[in-house]
């Protein structure tokens, strides 16, 4: 049993502290932000993510996790401390780092033991050797410390099931003694262990997503092919997958990546080459591609409906993918921004996201539910693919639209069946059984 402390309780924060708890170790969260930690206090969670309050509740019960804004208080006596604060996007696409920054400073003004610090935000290649600096500059008398990189790889919406589970382990630091002692952390986990050097491992995890990044995007150029030539891009996934050197996962071709990591990590990364006189060709395209695939949606639409002007769209899902009530960078909300220029009203449906649209979009008629949501709406676009949305009565939700028409951004539904129910369906890369068909009539 180790003691533990993390800095910031979101996305990542809540859910690396609540399950090394869970672990059996003693773990203190910090946030600054008052309002969360008091919330956690009383069992309220700042975040949607399946499972993670029952593990909060057991492991507050067991005195095993508690919640602080106290960074001396949070640091007393801990051995391990894990920085989780956001690392947004900067404005030219590069990592801001003034939450790792106001993290590593307030560590190091009431650091008076040992610990180790480990590093879980995504950072540029570089920033464990910067937080060593400013943890050194900002002591108040000398207390030895090493600097140890922990990416995470948590997958909002399956996150307490990917800690349980993770693929491997990857740790960097010069610091070979502190990157074990982090090691043993992660033992009852079974997973492979890779220890490497800082750089290493931080480039690790931007190369990680801006390869999932990538299948994403070479996904969704297939798609556009298979469009234009009458193929099934869900079909031709399957197919592809089945060879073990491609695999199943991430090639569901769709409205393009969003989210709080994919978009900024690839953007950052390249941001990176880029400073360092290297021309990331590939990712710039992965991006071009990543946008476009929002606009094809308009672009379908304008096409079923002619001018959006004046037209009602209902967008079903809204969070920027299922399982999650996090809106950053939802693709739903681009074609939503897209849409609201073009003069359309747009409705919107989401099973836990619209508290958050509805302060930061207000222009989106939010419904109680998908039938409220489809009354008198000229189409219906699926944004997020929700498994609750799979069992709909699609028969009573076209009897209250408009005009019957579906952009099925994320391939959820049978076309097949949708036509034989009356609507005009388009679906990504799925000429053959959608788009092509209904276009021909
Ligand atoms: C994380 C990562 O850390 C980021 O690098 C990764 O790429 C995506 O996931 P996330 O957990 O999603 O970020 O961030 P968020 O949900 O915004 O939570 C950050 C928390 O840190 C907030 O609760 C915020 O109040 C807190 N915080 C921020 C601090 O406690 N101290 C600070 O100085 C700044
Ligand atoms: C990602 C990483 O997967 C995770 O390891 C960690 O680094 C944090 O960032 P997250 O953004 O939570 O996780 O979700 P993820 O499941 O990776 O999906 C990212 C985006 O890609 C979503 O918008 C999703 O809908 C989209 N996606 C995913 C596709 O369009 N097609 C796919 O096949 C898979």
């Amino acid at each position: 049993m180790k003691n533990i402390t993390v800095i910031g309780v979101g996305y990542v924060g809540l859910v690396t502290g609540t399950c090394f708890a869970d672990l059996g170790n003693r773990v203190v969260a910090l946030d600054i932000n008052e309002t969360r930690i008091e919330n956690l206090k009383q069992g309220i969670m700042p975040i949607y993510e399946p499972g993670l309050k029952e593990i909060v509740e057991r492991n507050v019960k067991a005195e095993r996790l508690r919640f602080t804004t106290d960074y001396a208080e949070a640091l007393r006596d801990a051995e391990f401390v894990f920085i989780c604060v956001g690392t947004p996007e900067g404005v030219d696409g590069e990592a801001d780092l003034r939450y790792v920054r106001m993290a590593a400073e307030s560590i190091a003004k009431v650091m008076d033991h040992e610990m180790i610090i480990v590093n879980k935000s995504t950072v540029p290649v570089g920033t464990g050797d910067w937080v060593a600096d400013i943890i050194r500059e900002h002591q108040p008398r000398p207390v030895p410390f090493a600097v140890v990189s922990c990416p995470e790889f948590l997958r909002e919406g399956s996150a307490v099931r990917d800690f349980f589970n993770p693929d491997r382990t990857v740790l960097g630091s010069t610091d070979k003694e502190a990157a074990n002692r982090v090691a043993q952390l992660h033992l009852p986990l079974r997973a492979p262990i890779m220890i490497t050097d800082l750089r290493t491992a931080e480039m690790i995890k931007y190369a990680s997503n801006a390869f999932l990044a990538t299948r994403i995007s070479f996904i969704n150029e297939i798609a556009n092919i298979c469009e234009a030539l009458g193929a099934d891009v869900k079909e031709v996934a399957q197919g592809m997958g089945y060879d073990k050197r491609i695999g199943h996962h991430f090639l569901e071709s769709g409205v393009g990546y969003g989210g709080s990591c994919f978009p900024k990590d690839v953007k950052a990364l390249a941001y990176m080459a880029q400073v360092h006189g290297t021309n990331p060709e590939l990712l710039h395209a992965v991006m071009g591609i990543n946008q476009m695939q929002r606009k094809q949606i308009i672009i379908k639409l304008q096409d079923l409906l002619g001018d959006l002007n004046g037209k009602t769209i209902a967008i079903l899902g809204l969070a920027f993918k299922e399982n999650t009530d996090d809106i950053r960078v939802s693709p739903a909300l681009e074609i939503a921004e897209m849409l609201h220029a073009l003069g359309a009203t747009v409705r919107g449906y989401d099973p836990a996201a619209m508290d958050h649209v509805a302060r930061a979009y207000p222009f989106v008629q939010l419904a109680a539910d998908p039938y409220e949501l489809a009354q008198a709406c000229d189409a219906i676009v699926v944004a997020t693919p929700w498994n609750e949305f799979k069992g709909l009565d699609m028969a009573r939700i076209g009897g209250v639209m408009r005009q019957k028409v579906m952009v099925d951004g994320r391939n959820l539904y049978d076309a097949e069946r949708l036509k034989a129910l009356g609507f005009v369906y388009r679906g990504v890369g799925r000429g053959y059984n959608g788009a092509l068909e209904s276009h021909n009539g």
